[in-house]
């Protein structure tokens, strides 16, 4: 019954564009348009529920600044970013998981020598040695592999959200050594928020939703001839592993923290696939 509603007003839409000159813009508006269209004949959308998705959409891009990017928070709480990361990151069982890649990754920091510390101040988390060997799809070590990471301080905010931080303050840049290895000093991360004081937070009130994420620190890794993986370790036994408000947890990320000499230990190696 829904499908017969006003047919020819689809039809009109995806014919209006046919001579978009880039074929996969007209490939992805028409199952665009097609599916958006379907949503209000199923749903028998009112005028007012339109009314405030618009409003809605505005007051997310209202908010966004160069230090707020609601849009990825919509993405992500919405389960798109993952999806948009499954379909390109297919690595198979052989490579490490990507996930989400989120809105505070600051840029390239100062690369630091091999088990430096990411800290710029002191802090009074739980001292952790992160350690592991980052290695080609077959298990050989890749040497010079560029290890970028980042975290909230135990605050459970990132530098960039925090001004009382110091700038790069639990973020680092390492290259792996000849045999495959790198290795730092941080404090064991937290569960956090994402910012839920906009209207990404408002929706997930709305729907019942919590929006924190479980402790994890997020990785980027780079090497010549290998696809960039990007990608976090999470903690295990974290409250939000089974409900991450951004559905970002897959089971081989999730890591045990060991007691070392003096606070945790984590060991973790990273399997790249090829480019
Ligand atoms: C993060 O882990 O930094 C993050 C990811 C998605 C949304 C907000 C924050
Ligand atoms: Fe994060």
């Amino acid at each position: 019954m829904n499908a017969t509603l006003f047919p020819e007003l689809t039809t009109s839409v995806i014919d209006a564009m046919k001579d978009a000159a880039n074929p996969r813009l007209r490939e992805i508006m028409t199952v665009l348009v097609r599916h958006l269209h379907d949503v209000i004949r199923e749903t028998r959308l009112t005028e007012g529920e339109w009314a405030a998705a618009i409003e809605f959409l505005t007051a997310t891009g209202g908010i966004c600044s160069s230090t707020r990017q609601e849009f990825i928070l919509l993405s992500d709480t919405l389960g798109v970013s993952m999806l948009v990361d499954a379909v390109n990151h297919d690595g198979g069982e052989a490579v490490t998981p990507s996930t989400v890649f989120g809105p505070f990754y600051s840029g390239e920091q100062d690369e630091l020598p091999a088990g430096a510390s990411i800290l710029k101040r002191p802090e009074a988390g739980e001292p952790t040695l992160v350690s592991g060997l980052i290695l080609d799809d077959s298990g050989t070590p890749i040497e010079g592999a560029l290890i970028e990471v980042w975290q909230t301080a135990p605050c459970g905010l990132y530098d960039v959200q925090d001004h009382e931080q110091p700038d790069g303050h639990l973020r680092g840049s390492f290259r792996s050594a000849a045999d495959g290895s790198y290795s730092f000093e941080t404090v064991l991360p937290v569960s956090y928020p994402i910012p839920d004081d906009g209207p990404v937070g408002k929706m997930l009130r709305a729907l019942g939703r919590h929006p924190n994420r479980p402790a994890h620190i997020h990785f980027m890794i780079s090497a010549p001839g290998y696809r960039r993986l990007v990608t976090h370790i999470f903690v295990a036994g974290d409250d939000y592993l089974a409900s991450d408000a951004v559905f970002g947890v897959k089971p081989d990320l999730i890591v045990h923290p060991t007691a070392h000499e003096d606070g945790m230990a984590i060991a973790y190696d990273f399997r790249l696939a090829g480019a």
